[in-house]
This record gives structure tokens, C-alpha cells and sequence, in this order.
């Protein structure tokens, strides 16, 4: 470490330990869009039954869903549609969902009380602060994460959620075995997936061509993803799961 590393590295330091503000980059940019009155509805319904909050701290699945079935966590569910078609689809798993979006989050429980859902509960917040404070380590059946923001422009590459340090978090949630599911229709994000995953110690990719799988059938396909086949557009699919 050089000597200017070393100051900055120690004034960030301090300055945490001091209780101030350190600005991290984030992979969102938050919209304060306006919520349809049946979001607002549906939240202030449901929240009770429904929603996860950060300040509540580490969650006991077994507790929360009153059983102990095998847990899926979806990180940036945007309008919900497909969490809530899978959680639909198979009621003998959880769903904890995470997306900051508020009026995501309102569509999300609002199609979740029309589909009679009961096995799937949500936070509105950001998805890398539920999994350092909420998400005990070794607990996950599934991480997925469909379509994160591609951040397409160079420089905004370090917004892009998937890292080397995030895929290593993941690790830590999933249980062995558990299995790391990522898309995007975006190749050089899908490279960098990659890349990221095959760096990363004790993930073994389920890939047979050691690259990308097949949509597997327990991902809805979107209407968005629909169109764009249709168009020839590419999209990318990795899993892998954890090693012991
Ligand atoms: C491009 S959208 C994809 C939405 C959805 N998965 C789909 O396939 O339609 C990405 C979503 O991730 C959410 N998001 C980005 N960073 C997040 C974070 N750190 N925590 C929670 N949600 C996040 C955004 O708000 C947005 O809704």
C-alpha cells in the first residue's frame, strides 16, 4: 500500500468509526416514481403479512414462513410478475424478494394477493445491505438474480451489482449445494458473470459446456425477453452451485 493509499484507507476508517456517512456506489439510482393507487393499497394491506424490514435485522425463515421449506431469494424483482408466477408455481418453496423500487414493490404484493400467494414475503430496500444485516450465512436453497441493470456505459461499469465481492457474499448465504442463478440479455455483462463466477473458490458451474445453460423452465419467460428472441437478441443464463 502506498502512503496516500494508507491515508485515504485510514480517513475512510475514521471516518466510519466516527459514525459518519461514507458514500458507496450503488448498482440503483432511486426513482421516486408515484405509486398506482392499488400499489399504495396493496402496501398498506399487506405489509403486515407481507413485507421485510431492514431495521428488524436477521430473519429466521422457519419462523417467518411457519414451516421449514428450502428458501429462494430474488434480488431486483422489478414489477414482481415472474417471483410471483414462480412462487406460485411451487408452493413447496419460500420467496423472499428484494427490490428498491417502491411502486415495484406495490405491483409485486398486489399480484401476489390476486394470485393468492401466501409463500413469498418482500423488503424494499437495497438488496447488498439485507444481505450483510438480514440473511444468515448457509441458509439460501436459491440466489436469483434476472436482468440486473447492465450500467452499459464503461464508466459506469462499477455500478454493475455483480462483483467479485458479491458473488463471494452469495457464497456465504447459499447452503452447499444451493445454486446461484443469474440472466441478462446484455453479452458483455454475461462475459463478465462469467468471469466473475469461474474466478470465484467453490462454485461449480452447471453448465455442461462449462459457460451458459439453457433458460431451465423454472424461469418464467418475460414478455420483454419474448420479443427480443424474436428479434434475435441474446440472453444468458448462468447457474452454479456451492461446493462444500
Ligand atoms: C433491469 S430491472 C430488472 C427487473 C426484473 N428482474 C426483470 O427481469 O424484469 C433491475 C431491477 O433491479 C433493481 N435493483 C438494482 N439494484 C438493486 C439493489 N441493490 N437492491 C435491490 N434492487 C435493486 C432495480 O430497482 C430494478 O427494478
Amino acid at each position: 500500500m502506498t502512503e496516500k493509499n494508507e491515508k485515504t484507507h485510514k480517513t475512510i476508517e475514521q471516518a466510519e468509526q466516527e459514525g459518519k456517512y461514507i458514500r458507496k456506489v450503488r448498482s440503483f439510482v432511486k426513482r421516486e416514481g408515484r405509486l398506482t393507487n392499488n400499489q399504495e393499497r396493496a402496501i398498506n394491506d399487506h405489509w403486515q403479512t407481507m413485507g421485510l424490514n431492514h431495521s428488524d435485522g436477521v430473519i429466521d425463515a422457519p419462523t417467518l414462513f411457519a414451516n421449514e421449506n428450502p428458501v429462494v431469494l430474488e434480488i431486483g424483482f422489478g414489477m414482481g410478475k415472474s417471483l410471483v408466477e414462480m412462487a406460485k408455481a411451487a408452493p413447496e418453496l419460500n420467496f423472499i424478494g428484494i427490490e428498491v423500487h417502491k411502486p415495484g414493490v406495490g405491483a409485486c404484493i398486489s399480484s401476489a394477493v390476486e394470485e393468492s400467494v401466501s409463500n413469498l414475503k418482500v423488503y424494499e430496500h437495497d438488496a447488498i445491505e439485507i444481505l450483510a444485516d438480514c440473511i444468515p450465512d448457509d441458509t439460501l436453497t436459491t440466489v436469483q438474480l434476472f436482468f440486473p441493470d447492465p450500467w452499459h456505459k464503461k464508466k459506469h461499469h462499477k455500478r454493475r451489482i455483480v462483483s467479485a465481492e458479491f458473488v463471494e457474499t452469495i457464497r456465504q448465504k447459499l447452503k452447499v449445494g444451493g445454486v446461484f442463478h443469474m440472466a441478462t440479455d446484455w453479452e458483455n455483462y454475461a462475459e463478465c458473470m462469467l468471469e466473475d463466477m469461474q474466478s470465484a473458490p467453490c462454485y461449480n458451474n452447471l453448465s455442461e459446456s462449462n459457460d451458459y445453460v439453457p433458460r431451465p423452465d423454472s424461469r418464467p419467460l418475460t414478455k420483454f425477453e419474448n420479443r427480443g428472441q424474436n428479434l434475435g437478441h441474446g440472453v444468458w443464463d448462468l447457474q452454479f452451485a456451492k461446493k462444500a
